[in-house]
């Protein structure tokens, strides 16, 4: 995985839409696998903030940056809440990667509005729907095909945009996956 994390998760992460400068919001980055790639890609101009409410795995991901002199990785434990604590219009990138699934209907709604209320009128939130029907299905996707996690994604306000599949990081492993970027539909009391 630290080859990954390096070498291939940066270039992944660079054809799903990151760039340097971007400030990245991680929801559920747990020890960073998707981090550590996102802050190559974004660089010394760019922020990832990394959030997550268990302490050991963001002990073990403020080792990794530090070992790789990653300075603009921000760490943020959370006690849980939906709720994210960021100023409106102030994030590029929201990542969702394989963490929704911890949550029913109505919190993922929430995250939704949370995503759709922070990201800049140009920004993006990407969604890696892991564990739902078509893909080892557990907890709150056990019902739910990924084509259900894009209508309700759809249904808060953003519209699909594209779709990334490769050889991508779950837990501890490369599997292959598909990440799904939405952007947040026009401003509709602007004229
Ligand atoms: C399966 S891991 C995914 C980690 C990472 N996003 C990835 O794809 O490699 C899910 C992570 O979400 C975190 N998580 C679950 N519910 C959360 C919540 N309510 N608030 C913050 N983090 C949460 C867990 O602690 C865990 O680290």
């Amino acid at each position: 995985m630290e080859t990954w994390e390096k070498e291939d998760g940066v270039k992944f992460l660079r054809k799903v839409g990151l760039r340097p400068g971007q400030l990245v919001l991680d929801f559920g980055c747990k020890a960073g696998h998707y981090i550590i790639p996102a802050a190559f890609v974004v660089g010394s101009k760019g922020i990832v903030y990394a959030v997550d409410k268990e302490q050991q795995a963001l002990n073990k991901l403020q080792q990794k940056a530090g070992a790789n002199n990653l300075k603009n990785v921000k760490i943020i434990k959370t006690s849980g809440q939906t709720a994210l604590d960021f100023e409106s219009e102030s994030i590029d990138v929201v990542l969702f990667y394989d963490v929704l699934h911890y949550f029913g209907k109505h919190d993922r709604k929430k995250l939704y509005q949370e995503a759709q209320r922070v990201l800049k009128q140009d920004g993006f939130l990407s969604v890696y729907p892991k564990h739902t029907v078509e893909d080892d299905p557990i907890q709150e996707f056990a019902k739910l095909s990924s084509n259900d996690v894009r209508r309700e994604i759809e249904n808060s306000d953003f519209y699909f945009e594209e779709k990334y599949c490769g050889a991508i990081s779950h837990d501890d492993s490369l599997n292959q996956g598909c990440i799904l970027n939405f952007r947040k539909n026009e401003d509709h009391n602007c004229i």
